[in-house]
């Protein structure tokens, strides 16, 4: 089984980062979650179109003023439609464009003050515009990844992640699912990971109602699948990656979340199974997976 990335979710004090009401969110700004994105992966029942962005704003805006000359869609609606299409694939190239530019702008104008600062006079001229051209060299290289990173993103990442049926595992399971990702959920009872299949299902559902265009064709191939696992028992353990990989063909990503704290409280009040449990769990059990 091909698997790209292995994360382990440890004891860290991120609760700290926990926000005051009881939705935990890690820092998945639009989206965006800390583990990075497999950029390799290509789904076989998905068309190399999917993934080769190449003039995708051009082919788009062409596409849509096609359509408007067509005489079949010159009805109010669909040339609303049509618009609004024009409109977002407008938008999306000027953000491209903005942020690209502020990049390198932004560098340049750096390394100029820098220069300045250091004491830069009419001998240092020819040095500050070597810096300019750095600027304007590394900001095209910063910007171009950041366009890269929106535009030529790889499409569904197969993530599994373990004691996924609450906290963060959960949350981890629902923000990739609504990335577009295929996910495994898992943890000891079948029960909650039904329960929890048919809750994420329910939020895609809705996501999908909800998305247009481009958002609505990244969601089309999400899926969750689930099956109970303790993350303790080799066999079981061994059980869920065949499942991961006869559902999903192989894993992308491999989230070793399960764990457990047995509540906060003071330390001296663990009993001696209690503490074994926790570190069994959170250190000596993740090697199994
Ligand atoms: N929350 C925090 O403030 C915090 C801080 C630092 C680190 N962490 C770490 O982050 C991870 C998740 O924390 P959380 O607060 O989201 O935990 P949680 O709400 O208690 O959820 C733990 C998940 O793991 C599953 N699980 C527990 N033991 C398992 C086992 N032996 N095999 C398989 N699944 C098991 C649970 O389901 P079942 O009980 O149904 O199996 C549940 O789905 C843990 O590793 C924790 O140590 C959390």
């Amino acid at each position: 089984m091909d698997m790209v990335a292995k994360v382990h979710v440890s004891t860290l004090d991120c609760h700290r980062l926990l926000p005051t009401g009881n939705v935990f969110r890690p820092l998945i700004g639009r989206r965006r979650v800390v583990v990075q994105p497999c950029r390799s992966f290509k789904s076989e029942d998905v068309g190399p179109a999917e993934y080769v962005k190449v003039n995708k704003f051009v082919g788009a805006i062409r596409s849509a003023v096609w359509s408007c000359s067509k005489p079949s869609l010159r009805t109010e609606n669909k040339l609303r439609e049509a618009m609004e299409m024009l409109e977002e694939r407008l938008f999306s190239l000027a953000l491209y464009v903005g942020r690209y530019i502020i990049t390198m702008m932004s560098t340049g104008v750096v390394m100029f003050v820098g220069f300045q600062l250091s004491g830069g006079d009419s001998q240092m001229n020819e040095l500050i515009w070597y810096s300019w051209l750095g600027g304007i060299i590394i900001g095209t290289m910063i910007g171009s990844n950041l366009v890269l990173d929106e535009v030529a993103r790889a499409g569904p990442r197969n993530v599994l992640i373990t004691g996924s049926t609450r906290g963060l595992g959960k949350a981890l399971a629902r923000e990739f699912l609504l990335s577009g990702d295929r996910v495994t959920v898992t943890s000891r009872s079948h029960v909650s990971v039904g329960l929890t299949i048919e809750e994420l299902e329910e939020n895609l559902k809705q996501a999908l109602n909800a998305a247009t265009g481009s958002a609505r064709k990244k969601l089309a191939h999400a899926k969750v699948v689930g099956i109970a696992c303790d993350v303790s028992d080799p066999v079981d353990v061994k059980k869920l990656g065949k499942f991961a990989a006869d559902e999903l063909g192989y894993i992308d990503i491999w989230v070793n979340n399960a764990g457990t704290n047995k509540g906060f409280r003071p330390l001296l009040e663990f009993t001696n199974n209690d503490i074994q449990e926790v570190c069994m769990l959170l250190t000596i059990f993740i090697y199994l997976c």
